[in-house]
């Protein structure tokens, strides 16, 4: 048997004080707000969160998408008790990514935000996510950091995570093909990693 990613410990862990040690969940609302035009998100779409932590932005991914759902994501199972215990209406789950089906074609839009870096086998979590993808279906990724910033920062944190990156912008176009997706936007700046992908038609 193998052991198990020794990064749910470390969630569970920070689980417990994450809303007050990072940036402000307003600051980060009001972030999306100002991004909201320019993503690929609307009434009555099915999106899964992927790594929804302790679902700072679930309830606001909620309403973008209402009536369609939610469903949330995380392999920590503290995250997801706190994230539940907000009373959001979206479908929890405690899930790991890189192994645990999602659904096939099931979802309009997947959404991972400030998760990537985390995940051990990236290529396996895009591959999976891909799958439970509906054709035309989109992933983002999103991060409100530049790489280099993100990839410092889990340096300095050290510990489980310190090798945790987030690929060169240089690697996405290889990694969203092997994936079976196609890329449609990278954008990349100062305090902000943004990255839309789409399966493709049958
Ligand atoms: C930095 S937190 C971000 C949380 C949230 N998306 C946010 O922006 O506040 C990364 C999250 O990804 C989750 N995660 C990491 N690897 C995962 C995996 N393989 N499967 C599911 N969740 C994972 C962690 O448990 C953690 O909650």
């Amino acid at each position: 048997m193998t052991s198990p990613d020794p990064r749910i410990a470390f969630f569970d862990y920070h689980a417990r004080s994450w809303d007050d040690d990072g940036p402000p969940a307003a600051q980060t609302l009001a972030r999306l707000d100002t991004l909201r035009p320019t993503l690929p998100l609307g009434p009555g779409q099915e999106l899964l969160e992927v790594g929804c932590g302790t679902g700072q932005v679930t309830a606001w991914l909620t309403r973008c998408v209402e009536p369609g759902r939610v469903t949330a994501v995380d392999f920590s199972p503290a995250m997801i008790e706190k994230a539940r215990a907000r009373g959001t209406t979206a479908d929890f789950r405690c899930a790991d990514v890189c192994t645990d089906a999602l659904g096939f074609e099931r979802f309009d839009v997947a959404w991972l935000m400030h998760c990537y870096p985390h995940f051990r086998d990236g290529a396996a979590a895009l591959r999976n996510i891909a799958r439970a993808l509906m054709p035309e279906g989109s992933l983002i990724i999103l991060h409100l950091d530049s790489w280099a910033n993100i990839n410092a920062f889990h340096a300095a944190m050290g510990g489980v995570i310190a090798s945790d990156k987030l690929p060169d912008p240089g690697e996405w176009p290889g990694l969203i093909e092997q994936a079976g997706l196609q890329l449609v936007e990278l954008s990349e700046g100062e305090d902000l990693f943004y990255l839309r992908a789409q399966k493709p038609a049958p």
